[in-house]
C-alpha cells in the first residue's frame, strides 16, 4: 500500500553557490516526487537556532548555525511515497566523505558542516522544520 508523506529538503549555502540547485531538485522529480512549495531564502541567526534546536546541545552548533546563514538556499516541500525515508536516502551520509556515490552528497560534496543538503529526519522533524519555513 502507498505511503504517501511530505518531507522538507534545503539546498545549504555550499550547494547553492556551487550551482546545484537544479540538479539537485531534478533528482527528486525524476524519482517520481512532486515538489509541493519551493523558496529561496537566506536564514537569519535567529531563524537558524530554531530551525537546528535538536543540536543545541552539540559542540558544532555554532559553526552549523553560522555556515547555514552564511548565503541563499532554497526550501523545498517534497511529496510521494515514503518521502521521508526514501528522501533521506538519496541524500546520503551526513558525512559527505563517506556517503555512497549516487547520494546526492556521495556525487556532489564533500565536507560535513558543508554537506549540500539537509532533510527532514521524521514526519514530527518534517512539521516543525517547514513551518519555521514556510511559515
Ligand atoms: P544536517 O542534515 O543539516 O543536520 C545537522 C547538521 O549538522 C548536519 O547536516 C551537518 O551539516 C552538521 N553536523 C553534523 N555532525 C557534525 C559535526 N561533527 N561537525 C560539524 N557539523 C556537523
Amino acid at each position: 500500500m502507498s505511503n504517501l508523506e511530505q518531507t522538507l529538503i534545503v539546498v545549504k549555502p555550499d550547494g547553492f553557490k556551487k550551482g546545484l540547485v537544479g540538479k539537485i531538485i531534478s533528482r527528486f522529480e525524476q524519482k517520481g516526487f512532486q515538489i509541493v512549495n519551493l523558496k529561496l531564502f537566506q536564514f537569519d541567526v535567529d531563524t537558524a537556532k530554531r530551525f537546528y534546536e535538536s543540536h543545541k546541545d552539540k559542540h558544532f552548533f555554532d559553526e552549523l548555525v553560522s555556515f547555514i546563514c552564511s548565503g541563499k538556499t532554497v526550501g523545498c516541500i517534497l511529496e510521494g511515497t515514503n518521502a521521508v525515508s526514501t528522501v533521506r536516502l538519496m541524500v546520503g551520509n551526513t558525512k559527505s566523505s563517506e556517503a555512497l556515490p549516487g547520494t546526492i552528497r556521495g556525487d556532489l560534496g564533500i565536507g560535513l558542516t558543508d554537506n549540500i543538503i539537509h532533510a527532514s529526519d521524521s514526519a514530527e522533524s518534517f512539521i516543525k522544520e517547514s513551518k519555521i519555513i514556510f511559515n
